[in-house]
């Protein structure tokens, strides 16, 4: 078959294919402690899950406005209202199925051939994914652990260039659980404001901070100039498997955004998006399933340092531990592959976010403080 070469430009994501391999060994009869799935091991919550069934019962079930039903719409306003420093109008939002779709319909309609873009390296595969798909530049800024992993303001000024079409910001942050400081969101604002260029602002994790408050870049322009917000509900409602989620941004890019859906997609699921608005009410279900992730949090960084070869820093949100692995003689992937085979633990080498993530690997913590303790006890022992 002749495919598009475009195609050749999208790649995949090494957490499938990780999952794949430990799922193989798995159905071999071997034991596996899975440290490699990034999402929530709890249930959706029981209010969810009846939502879905009453807007089922009800027929619920046919096509809805593209850009999302009027009533999650308003929902997400009050909802943002809440959760960061302003509101923004139904208008500005955009109901979509999942927080990828959201990134990948505001880079399409905003990254031209030659724009240069701006990304954390390591960060999501999906952002320089991307990059490549729409021909622009990679301009990876690589995250350092003496800074906590934090994107620097100081970094970002002097690699931006009258070129510079997008800046995408991810706190909390997937590999490393670092989150940026409100002086520093600020800073990298005016950074955006002063050269004109785009704010994505991936806030998947917005919810699971365990230590600091979580701040928007798209609190400084109210997300209606260059700030876009994405979030969903797949990590802090449980809800992975749902596919839902919302971009905010400028009403003009939303429309725009809103004609990618309609040609892909034509509406988000409607009963599905029903139960989101029972998600958005619903605080206790995430503060309970956060106090569990700060729990295992401080097992697992403890257990991490008592490692040969290991150093791990505190994460501040997100379900993710970065710990440095340099002191074990091996490369990220060598020491992935090496732990899987021989004790049946699967984690991410840090290179499957970047070159920046050599040196590193990711462990999810979304598995029982059990399992963490006898991952820690099997990995003292093979190191
Ligand atoms: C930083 C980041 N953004 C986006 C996503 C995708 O979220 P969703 O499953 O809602 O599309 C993930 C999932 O791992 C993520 O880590």
């Amino acid at each position: 078959m002749k495919y598009a070469p475009s195609l050749d430009r999208l790649h995949s994501e090494a957490a499938f294919e990780v999952l794949a391999k430990a799922k193989a060994l798995e159905r071999k009869g071997k034991r596996v402690l899975h440290f490699e799935i990034g999402e929530p091991d709890f249930d959706t919550p029981e209010i969810v899950k009846e939502g879905a069934k009453k807007a089922l019962d009800e027929n619920f079930t046919h096509y809805v406005p593209s850009q999302g039903i009027t009533e999650l719409r308003e929902a997400v306003c009050e909802y943002i209202e809440k959760t960061r420093n302003f509101k923004p109008t139904p208008e500005q939002v955009l109901i979509v199925p999942g927080v990828k779709p959201g990134i990948f319909y505001s880079m399409l309609a905003l990254i031209n051939e030659g724009d240069e873009v701006i990304y954390p390296d390591p960060g999501f595969p999906t952002y320089s994914s991307l990059v490549d798909y729409t021909n622009a530049k990679h301009v990876p800024i690589k995250l350092l652990e003496k800074n906590e992993f934090r994107m620097s303001p100081d970094d970002i000024n002097e690699k931006i260039t009258g070129k510079t079409r997008m800046i995408i910001l991810n706190s909390p942050h997937n590999p490393t659980g670092s989150m940026l400081k409100k002086n520093e969101i600020k800073a990298i604002y005016k950074i955006a404001e002063d050269n004109d260029a785009y704010l994505l602002s991936d806030e998947v994790y917005s919810q699971m901070t365990y230590e600091q408050k979580h701040y928007s870049a798209a609190e400084y322009d109210n997300a209606s100039e260059r700030s876009i917000l994405i979030d969903g509900f797949s990590k802090s409602f449980a809800m992975t498997g749902w596919r839902l989620g919302y971009a905010i941004g400028p009403e003009e890019l939303i429309k725009k955004m809103t004609v990618f859906l309609i040609n892909s997609v034509s509406c988000t699921n409607s009963f599905i998006q029903k139960a989101g608005i029972k998600a958005l009410k619903d605080f206790d279900s995430v503060k309970k399933m956060v106090d569990k992730f700060r729990e295992r949090r401080n097992v697992i960084v403890k257990g991490l340092n008592e490692v040969n070869g290991f150093r791990c820093i505190m994460p501040m949100g997100a379900f993710y531990t970065f710990p440095n692995i340099t002191g074990t003689g091996k490369k990220s992937n060598e020491l992935a592959d090496y732990l899987l085979e021989k004790a049946g633990i699967a984690v991410l080498p840090g290179t499957a976010f970047g070159p920046g993530g050599e040196g590193y690997l990711r462990f999810s913590y979304a598995s029982s403080i059990e399992n963490i303790k006898e991952a820690v006890e099997k990995m003292k022992e093979l190191l």
